[in-house]
């Protein structure tokens, strides 16, 4: 199939253009290169430097990629991601990610396009009452991120509805490693995910680092999360596309291990290899206690489970940034 990957210069973006190659399909790339990067592009795909909130920019590289030979699916990883900073610059959040999401389903239904995948996250469930999350979990963030997400995903249900279109929305839980031929990863700067951020103190690229909050109502106090290599992660997006668009469904999936971590098994886990210079600082705002996947649904519809456990993503990530130096 023909896929248009708008984010596919970044982090999980770019992992699933080589997870898409790999499986024999032909991917155009568009990315504003805000945070992505141009070599992780992988060398067989097409690439256009665009902006998703840029509606003519966006429907001359469709147009005329679509003249060749029409896409069968569009896939979305262009969103701003860290939750910080969407309490600090809601506005930023809402312009790229709703806007954005608008803007890409006008020039799709424009061309044609019949079939999305949708990158969303656990945090459209909040502080999820059972700890567990299933797709029937009640929505409710607690952060301007997780409700972009989730208005995003509202407004993909309704040109669905109004446009006779499929999509596949993926809940990612915590995204972490590198690809196995640790030619790409999570590389950008003022990294503030748990799992980089604790490797690079492991590696003396930061000289501490801060575990915030270690009071939360968790067995070690500290936060709960549920990590998933991003490989595993990528690779279901070909499933997921293959499924919509040969039934004719849409669906809602979560992607996550079913199994919690805290901050501080991470830092235990990276102490294997390194020891790790953190002490314990106030909670973060728009942090929940605890979030983890049911990952029941991936499994039933898509025949998904991941593959890698937590030491395999932390290896990878530790191998990825010996070797870039970051
Ligand atoms: N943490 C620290 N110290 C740090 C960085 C993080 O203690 O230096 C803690 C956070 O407070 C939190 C946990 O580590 O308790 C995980 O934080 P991350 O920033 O790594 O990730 P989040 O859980 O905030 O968010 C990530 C993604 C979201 C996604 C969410 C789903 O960024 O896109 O996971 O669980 F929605």
């Amino acid at each position: 199939m023909k896929v248009c990957v708008i984010g596919g210069a970044g982090y999980i973006g770019s992992h699933t253009v080589y997870e898409l190659i790999d499986a024999g399909h032909e991917v155009v790339v568009v990315d504003n290169l805000s945070t992505g990067l141009r070599d992780a592009v992988h060398k067989k795909a097409a690439f256009y430097e665009g902006d998703i909130t840029d509606f003519r920019a966006l429907d001359e590289i469709i147009a005329h990629e679509s003249s060749k030979k029409p896409f069968g699916v569009a896939m979305h990883f262009a969103a701003k991601i860290v939750v910080p900073e969407s309490v600090k610059n809601p506005s930023l959040y809402y312009y790229n990610n709703v806007e954005g999401v608008r803007t890409m389903l006008d020039v799709m239904v424009k061309h044609n396009i019949k079939n999305i995948i949708f990158s969303s996250t656990a945090a459209v469930y909040g502080e999820a009452k059972e700890g567990v999350c299933t797709e029937e979990s009640e929505t409710k963030p607690i952060n301007p991120y997780g409700e972009t997400k989730l208005a995003s995903e509202k407004m993909i249900d309704w040109f669905a509805r109004a446009y006779g279109m499929n999509y596949c929305i993926f809940r990612y839980f915590n995204v972490a490693g590198a690809h196995k031929t640790l030619e790409i990863g999570l590389l950008r700067d003022h990294l503030t995910h748990i799992v980089p951020v604790t490797i690079q103190t492991a590696l003396g690229i930061r000289k501490k680092m801060t575990v915030f909050g270690g009071d939360y109502d968790t067995e070690d106090g500290t936060c709960v999360r549920d990590y998933i290599h991003v490989s595993d992660i990528a690779y279901a997006h070909v499933l997921g596309m293959k499924h919509i668009a040969e039934k004719n469904v849409s669906e809602v999936i979560n992607l996550g291990s079913n199994q919690g971590f805290s901050v501080k098994n991470i830092i235990s886990e990276v102490e294997k290899h390194y020891p790790v210079n953190h002490e314990y600082g106030a909670r973060r705002e728009g942090d929940p206690a605890k979030l983890i996947a049911s990952n029941k649904r991936a499994k039933e519809i898509l025949g998904w489970m991941p593959k890698r456990d937590l030491a395999e993503i932390i290896l990878s990530d530790l191998q990825f940034r010996i070797k870039h130096k970051k």
